[in-house]
């Protein structure tokens, strides 16, 4: 069982989340063990004081750091654990980072408030630090569910069909093909003949073509980096072809 440790200032975040539909039938059935910790808990002082005024003056708070090394040294079970520390100065968060984070056995996450971390945590502690995007939150509570769920449901068994996970966007650094279900028709849009055919070979070069369409429409910086066989190159070049690739 793979165990996911969360430290925050603020536990109530997590109970909605980790309560429903896939993370929480994860738990229930005994594949994570995820625990939120409070940080004020490992605060010693008579207010339980966590954050004070930086040193040099300015603006804002700084989380002091003796809680957070008390937690984590209490927390962490040798060299299993892979520590995470969620800010917006980390490594951008990417599908190729969840598949790295998913072979460790045990997490630990913990999120940043207010101006962030004395930097003697990083220097103690060394941790992995990542950023789920170039844009500011109040902290790193929903960064750490972003990361969690997203590495969760590539355990082996966490979701339903095994294929749902191998063929998401980003897997192979493209994006998704579009995906349609009944009614056949709505509103006078109907469904691609192709879908209706049963014949999986065109079904599948069918969808292969419209997840390059996609993503040289909408991410070309994807499709700069991807590895691309002869017949991605061959699929390009029908779409080039064709008039208005959208
Ligand atoms: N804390 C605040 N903003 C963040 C972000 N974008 N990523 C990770 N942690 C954060």
């Amino acid at each position: 069982m793979r165990r996911y440790d969360i430290l925050s200032l603020f536990p109530g975040f997590f109970q909605g989340p980790l309560s429903e539909s896939i993370l929480k039938r994860a738990q229930q059935r005994g594949i994570v063990q995820i625990t939120v910790h409070d940080l004020r808990s490992y605060a010693h002082d008579r207010h339980a004081i966590v954050d004070d005024r930086p040193y040099g003056g300015g603006a804002g708070m700084v989380l002091k750091p003796e809680p957070i090394i008390e937690a984590v040294t209490s927390l962490r079970q040798g060299q299993e654990t892979h520590l995470v520390l969620l800010t917006p100065q980390g490594r951008p968060f990417k599908q190729a980072i969840a598949q790295e984070l998913v072979e460790h056995q045990h997490l630990l996450c913990v999120c940043g408030r207010y101006e962030g971390f004395d930097e003697r945590v990083r220097d103690l502690l060394a941790p992995d630090e990542i950023s789920i995007g170039d844009y500011v939150l109040t902290g790193g509570e929903l960064p750490a569910l972003v990361l969690l769920d997203a590495v969760i449901r590539l355990i082996p068994g966490v979701l339903g069909d095994e294929d749902s996970a191998r063929y998401d966007s980003f897997v192979d650094a493209l994006l998704d093909f579009p995906h349609y279900t009944r009614p056949q028709s709505i509103q006078g849009l109907g469904v691609p003949d192709v879908l209706l055919s049963g014949d999986h070979e065109r079904i599948r070069r069918w969808r292969r073509k419209e997840a390059l369409r996609r993503t040289k429409v909408r991410r070309p910086d994807l499709l700069q980096q991807a590895f691309l066989s002869k017949e991605d190159l061959d699929l390009l070049g029908e779409i080039e072809g064709e008039q208005g690739a959208s």
